[in-house]
């Protein structure tokens, strides 16, 4: 049996002089991150079309071997698969709604960031139209994309991502989270969540070291040594949710009442050096909603209980 030919575009063994053509795609969108997108398909040997509302955006990606279409219809009718990655859904909507005669038959990867309700009102349209539709979240910057660091979530049929898996896998690391298409952008929110909460709590440090004159290395150092503690807590703290151990037991790493009595140093330096409370005091309403309905000695857990308004 001849060994299998190499997976070029086009093989060059005497044996398999067949041309392998991969699977056409299309890109709507060649900003920073549709370029980037566009780009890993071209690197993978993908035929791909282009198309830019300013079309001199796309034109580096001509040079690369991309078709640039004249019209949104021309880009989607030259592939099965279209990529959308726009500013938001409101200009993708407006893009393929005009569009919408060109869509039987098509699978629709929008990686335009928006909403879970968003991706959901998308894929009902997109099924209206006879296409199918999958909703991405990029959780990754475009240098990255077509490598292992390039996550992207993608939600939605996974007969679907099934089926186009092996052309999906040229923009980098691709996962398939979930059969609802909200849940990729869910998890992209989660994640900006958990970014903006390192981030402002790290402003809020800064500030406070400047406040007291401390060297911002030292923080710096200090962030070094307590980072996998705070992973710790924030890896402990989704398990112990996911298993609703909520009562503080004997591996409970910190209870709400330690918690919450070194918030008040906390507010006390940012009261007294007139720093801004916002951050603070949110997460003093958080605490107070525990320690009000009894849950002063439970585990930090439960304080997921008390995060929405009317807890
Ligand atoms: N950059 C990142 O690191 C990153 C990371 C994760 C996710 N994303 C997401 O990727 C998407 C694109 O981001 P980007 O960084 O590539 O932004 P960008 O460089 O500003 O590109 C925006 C793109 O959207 C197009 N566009 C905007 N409004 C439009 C409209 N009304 N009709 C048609 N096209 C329109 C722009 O076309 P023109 O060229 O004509 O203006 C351009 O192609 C966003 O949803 C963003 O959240 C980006």
């Amino acid at each position: 049996m001849p060994p299998p030919c190499p997976r070029t575009s086009y093989r060059r063994s005497t044996k398999c002089r067949r041309r392998i053509v991969k699977t056409p795609v299309s890109v709507i969108g060649t900003g920073r991150m549709g370029s980037a997108l566009a780009r890993a398909f071209i690197k993978n040997g993908h035929p791909t079309t282009v198309w830019n509302r300013t079309p001199h955006k796309a034109e580096p990606l001509a040079a690369l071997g991309a078709t640039v279409a004249e019209s949104v219809d021309r880009a989607i009718s030259a592939s099965g698969i279209v990529v959308v990655n726009v500013s938001d859904y409101d200009a993708s909507a407006a893009l393929l709604h005009r569009a919408a005669g060109t869509l039987r038959g098509k699978l629709i990867v929008e990686l335009t960031s928006g909403t879970p309700q968003g991706a959901r009102g998308a894929a009902e349209w997109a099924k209206a139209q006879g296409a199918d539709y999958l909703d991405g979240a990029i959780l990754a910057t475009p240098n990255l994309i077509g490598s292992a660091q390039g996550v992207i979530l993608v939600s939605g049929p996974l007969a679907a991502f099934t089926a186009h898996k092996d052309t999906l896998l040229s923009l980098g690391n691709v996962r398939h989270v979930g059969e609802d298409p909200g849940t990729a952008s869910t998890l992209d929110s989660a994640a900006l969540s958990q970014m903006w909460g390192g981030l402002f709590g790290t402003l809020h440090a800064i500030a406070l070291c400047e406040a007291e004159k401390v060297d911002l290395a030292a923080l710096a150092q200090q962030w070094t040594e307590t980072a996998p503690v705070i992973e710790g807590l924030i890896s402990d703290l989704i398990a112990r949710t996911k298993a609703k151990r909520f009562a503080g037991d004997e591996q409970t790493l910190s209870s709400i009442s330690a918690h919450h009595g070194a918030l008040q140093h906390l507010i006390e330096i940012t009261q007294m050096r007139n720093l801004d409370r916002g951050l603070v005091d949110a997460y003093d309403t958080v605490f107070r909603r525990a320690v009000a309905a009894g849950h002063l000695e439970d585990d930090f857990a439960a304080m997921t209980r008390f995060m929405e308004k009317s807890a």
